[in-house]
């Protein structure tokens, strides 16, 4: 594994630079976001769901609109160039050399993978993972009618820490693990990545690390891709990632996912076969390949305005954000430090302040009295909730 760094290169913005300073309209496309705030009734700005109102790059609007005009909509098969686009992401982006036949390109997202792949791991024991941690996790043990257990996350001052010796205990089962951590931001360190991998492995059991926040990654910060760090240990390792959330394009369901152990592969098409899917899905395929073939540059503005847009929140907020965010667009705050009743401090924020956010009891035992703030938003609107943030009672003092 080389050590290049995975967040933007100088240089980065160009033609995009101003491009998340203007309003973007999302209204008229049916936005799942969008809907859980009323439709933005009352000037409500959501700040709930997991995407952005941001506009995604021209290159896979470009590429969308060319397949659209040929009009054979037919079944399609998996073209194999989609593998080598993948390893050439993760050797540019990250430095770190995936082999193409690790690769499985899903035309389905992350939710429904780790799914398939907890049916293709068949775990014999529990199932770990952090808590808090998004609620998909544990909803998905729940509808497979696997035990789980959930283990709390620590903190210290620069935020969350991976209790790793607390997983030894999934002995011949599963642990999942978020990571870059949704809700908190935060990017576990090489070091936190690969001593988990080998505790898992020596339990007998596979790590299944979601990381469609990994490309998300803060300038400065480096985001460690399980199947790299975890070295000897990667048969037992699966990295999952997804052009949608990096991209915006998550109402497109893709992800793929890197398993180097061939006979999990195997299962996990199996798996797929069993209902009907298989690789290489008409609109999966051609969204991931123009992503990863031309977004480098657009994702680089895009992690610029994301890292600004942090530090005016942060700056703001101070001691309530219990983890300075080290990637993605996720805020989890202290309900109480903003003066907002533990429990019910959804309805609070958005009553005093007209912000929908999600609730921290949606992130399991450990979300309890947080707040998750998505701040993906044009510039203008961001300027908003801090004004609005500001004038909320009890007042705000900025650091
Ligand atoms: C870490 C993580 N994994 C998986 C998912 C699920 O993505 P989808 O619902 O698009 O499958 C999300 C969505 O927010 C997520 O943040």
């Amino acid at each position: 594994m080389t050590t290049a760094p995975n967040g933007p290169r100088p240089g980065s913005g160009g033609p995009y630079d101003r491009l998340f300073d203007r309003p973007f309209d999302r209204g008229g496309t049916g936005s799942g976001k969008w809907a859980r705030a009323g439709g933005g009734a009352g000037g409500v700005i959501p700040m709930g769901l997991a995407d952005m109102d941001l506009p995604g790059p021209p290159a896979v609007a470009r590429a969308l609109a060319r397949r659209a005009r040929h009009r054979a909509y037919g079944y399609t098969v998996c073209d194999p160039a989609g593998r080598e686009l993948v390893a050439r992401w993760y050797r540019d982006r990250h430095g770190v050399e995936v082999d193409p036949s690790w690769v499985l390109l899903l035309p389905f997202g992350p939710r429904t993978a780790v799914r398939l792949l907890l049916e293709a791991v068949r775990p014999a024991g529990e199932v770990l993972f952090p808590t808090p941690e998004w609620g998909g996790f544990a909803q998905l043990c729940r509808a497979a009618g696997l035990p789980f257990r959930e283990v709390p996350l620590v903190r210290d001052a620069a935020g969350h820490r991976l209790p790793v010796a607390a997983f030894a205990g999934c002995r011949d089962g599963a642990v999942l693990l978020s990571s870059p951590h949704n809700p908190s931001g935060r990017v576990w360190s090489e070091a936190e990545v690969s001593a988990l991998a080998e505790v898992v492995a020596r339990a007998g059991a596979v790590l299944v690390s979601d990381e469609v926040h990994g490309d998300l990654t803060h300038p400065g910060h480096r985001h460690p891709v399980a199947v790299a760090v975890a070295g000897r240990d990667r048969e037992r390792t699966v990295t999952l990632n997804s052009v949608g959330k990096t991209f915006n394009a998550s109402g497109i369901p893709s992800c793929f996912a890197l398993v180097p152990d061939a006979a999990l592969r195997e299962r996990l098409v199996g798996v797929m076969a069993g209902y009907g899917l298989w690789e290489g899905g008409l609109l999966e395929q051609v969204v991931q390949q123009a992503a990863l073939r031309e977004g480098g540059p657009w994702l680089d503005a895009l992690l610029a305005h994301l890292a600004a847009a942090r530090d005016r929140l942060t700056g703001l907020l101070g001691g309530a954000v219990r983890s300075v965010p080290e990637a993605s667009y996720l805020l989890w705050v202290d309900a109480a430090a903003l003066g907002l009743p533990p429990d019910g401090a959804r309805a609070a924020l958005l009553e005093r302040c007209g912000l929908e956010a999600s609730d921290g009891a949606d992130f399991g035992p450990g979300g309890r009295g947080s707040l998750r703030l998505n701040y993906a938003l044009p510039t203008p609107v961001l300027a908003t909730v801090l004004e609005r943030l500001r004038r909320a009672e009890p007042r705000v003092s900025p650091v």
